[in-house]
C-alpha cells in the first residue's frame, strides 16, 4: 500500500471556518489524505481564508507567495485556497497567484473529493457556486476517532442582514438552517467520541428555524446523554426571541454567557450601518438577559472609524461600553470592503480612527479585567481541555469562558471539575478543586 497524502490545513478567520477546516479534513481522508501540522511535508496545503477585513484578505496572498516556493523541491506539491476570499475572489486569485491550483468557496467544500481527482490529473479545479445539494449530508460520515472535549456545531449559516460593511451576505449567501433532527444527530456522535460541550455556530445562529427555533433545539440537545455544556455564537439582536432569554434561566446546560455584537453606541451610526436597532433598544435586551441569568458575562463587537464617525458617535459608542460593562468585547477599525454599499462613502481620518481605537480598547480591557477579577472566590465548573505548563497543572474553560488554570489537579481532561477561584492573572483565572 502506498504511504498516506499529507494534507496541511491552516484556518483565518471565525469559528465557522474552524469547523470548515475540520469537515474539508474529513471530505479529503476520503482521498486517502492525513493531516500534518508541517507545511513543508505536505501534498496538498488549502488555507481556509477570510474576507471580512482588507488585512485578513491580504494576508492570504503573502502566505501564498511563501508556499509556492515549496512547489520548488515538490512539482507535485498541490496548493488549494478555500472560505471566504476564495468565494468572494474566485479565479482572480489564480490569476494573481497562478501556484494556486484549486480554489473552492464555503458552500461547495463537499465537493473537494471530485476536485481533487481533477487536481490529480494535472487539472486545476474551481467551484464558487451555492449549489442546492446539503453539503452536510453529503458530508455526513465523520471518522471516529476520539475528540477534545469541546467542538464547534454549525447548525445555520448564510445572512440575510446586509449590515452596509459586512462581506458576511455575500461570501455565506443567503440563511439556511440545518435540520434539527441532523443536528442532534451530529451532537449525538460526538459526544459517542468524547465531547461534553457543543458551541452551535451561526453567522447568525438566534436566526435558526430547522424546524424549530434556536432555544427549542437548545433545549433538545440539553437532553442529550453526555452532553453537559451548551453556548451558541454569533447572535443578531433583531431575532431575540423570548424563549432564547428563558432558556438562559431554566436549562443548566445553557452556559451564562452571551456574544451579542452592537457595533456602535449611536443611532445616526447604526442607522448608516443597516443594524436596525438602536443602543437603547439593544440596552433593553441585555437587561433581559440579565434578568434571566444575573451572572451572565456578556460579549459584544465594535467598529469604530465608520464612515461619517463623530466624535460624538465615538463617545455615544463609550458611553455604551461603560453602561454594559462587557467580560468580553472585540474591537475593529472600519475597513471598507469591495462591493458593500460603505464601501463608496467618505472615510474617517486613520488618525483619528485609530486613536478611537485605542481608547475603546482600554476601557474594554479595564472592564474585561474587571469581570474576571470579580471570579476570585467565587465557585465555578471548568471543563479541562489540556495539561498546563507546569507539573500537576491543567487548563480548561469556565461556564463564563474564562480560561483556568487548576493546581495540583485529580481532573483529567474531558473532566468538569468543580472550582473555587483564588486569583486573577493577566490573562487567566488560577483555582483549586473544592
Ligand atoms: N455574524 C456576526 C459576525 C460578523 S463578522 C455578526 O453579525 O455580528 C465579526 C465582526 O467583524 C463583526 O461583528 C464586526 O464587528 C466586524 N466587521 C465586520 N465587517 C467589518 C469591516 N468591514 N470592518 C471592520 N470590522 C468589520
Ligand atoms: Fe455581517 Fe451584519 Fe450579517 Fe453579521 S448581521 S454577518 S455583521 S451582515
Ligand atoms: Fe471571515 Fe468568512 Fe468568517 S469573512 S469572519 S471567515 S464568515
Amino acid at each position: 500500500m502506498s504511504a498516506p497524502k499529507k494534507l496541511f490545513i491552516k484556518t483565518y478567520g471565525c469559528q465557522m471556518n474552524v469547523y470548515d477546516s475540520e469537515r474539508m479534513a474529513e471530505a479529503l481522508g476520503g482521498q486517502g489524505y492525513v493531516e500534518t501540522d508541517q507545511a513543508a511535508e505536505a501534498d496538498m496545503i488549502l488555507l481556509n481564508t477570510c474576507h471580512i477585513r482588507e488585512k485578513a484578505a491580504e494576508k492570504v496572498y503573502s502566505e501564498l507567495g511563501r508556499l509556492k516556493k515549496l512547489k520548488v523541491d515538490k512539482p507535485d506539491l498541490k496548493i488549494g485556497v478555500a472560505g471566504c476570499v476564495a468565494q468572494a475572489e474566485g479565479e482572480e486569485i489564480m490569476r494573481r497567484q497562478p501556484a494556486v491550483d484549486l480554489v473552492v468557496g464555503p458552500q461547495s467544500y463537499h465537493r473537494l473529493p471530485a476536485m481533487e481527482e481533477r487536481l490529480a490529473q494535472g487539472q486545476s479545479a474551481l467551484d464558487t457556486d451555492f449549489p442546492e445539494e446539503d453539503k452536510f449530508e453529503q458530508l455526513k460520515s465523520r471518522p471516529k476517532a476520539r475528540r477534545a472535549p469541546a467542538a464547534f456545531l454549525t447548525v445555520q449559516e448564510g445572512c440575510d442582514k446586509f449590515c452596509a460593511f459586512c462581506v458576511v451576505p455575500y461570501t455565506r449567501g443567503a440563511e439556511v438552517s440545518r435540520p434539527a433532527e441532523q443536528v442532534i444527530r451530529e451532537a449525538q456522535g460526538l459526544v459517542e467520541r468524547g465531547v461534553r460541550e457543543v458551541t452551535l455556530l451561526g453567522q447568525n445562529v438566534n436566526a435558526y428555524h430547522g424546524g424549530m427555533g434556536l432555544a427549542a433545539l437548545i433545549r433538545k440537545l440539553a437532553k442529550v446523554d453526555g452532553l453537559e455544556r451548551i453556548r451558541y455564537t454569533t447572535s443578531h439582536p433583531n431575532d431575540m426571541e423570548d424563549d432564547l432569554i428563558a432558556a438562559h434561566g431554566d436549562v443548566p446546560e445553557l452556559m451564562p454567557y452571551l456574544h451579542l455584537p452592537v457595533q456602535s453606541g449611536s443611532d445616526r451610526i447604526l442607522k448608516r450601518m443597516n443594524r436596525k436597532h438602536t443602543a437603547e433598544s439593544y440596552l433593553k435586551l441585555l437587561e433581559r438577559f440579565r434578568d434571566a441569568r444575573p451572572d451572565i458575562v456578556l460579549s459584544g463587537d465594535f467598529i469604530v472609524g465608520f464612515p461619517e464617525e463623530t466624535d460624538a458617535d465615538f463617545e455615544a459608542t463609550m458611553q455604551l461600553v461603560e453602561e454594559v460593562r462587557y467580560g468580553y468585547a472585540y474591537s475593529f477599525k472600519y475597513s471598507a470592503r469591495p462591493g458593500t454599499p460603505a464601501a463608496e462613502r467618505a472615510t474617517v481620518d486613520p488618525e483619528v480612527a485609530d486613536a478611537r481605537l485605542q481608547r475603546l480598547q482600554t476601557l474594554i480591557t479595564r472592564d474585561q479585567r474587571a469581570v474576571q477579577d470579580a471570579m476570585v472566590g467565587r465557585e465555578v465548573s471548568v471543563l479541562v481541555e489540556r495539561t498546563g505548563r507546569e507539573a500537576g497543572q491543567v487548563v480548561g474553560k469556565s461556564d463564563h469562558l474564562h480560561s483556568v488554570h487548576i493546581e495540583n489537579a485529580r481532573a483529567r481532561i474531558g473532566d468538569i471539575a468543580r472550582v473555587r477561584i483564588v486569583a486573577s492573572k493577566s490573562n487567566s483565572l488560577a483555582a483549586v478543586e473544592v
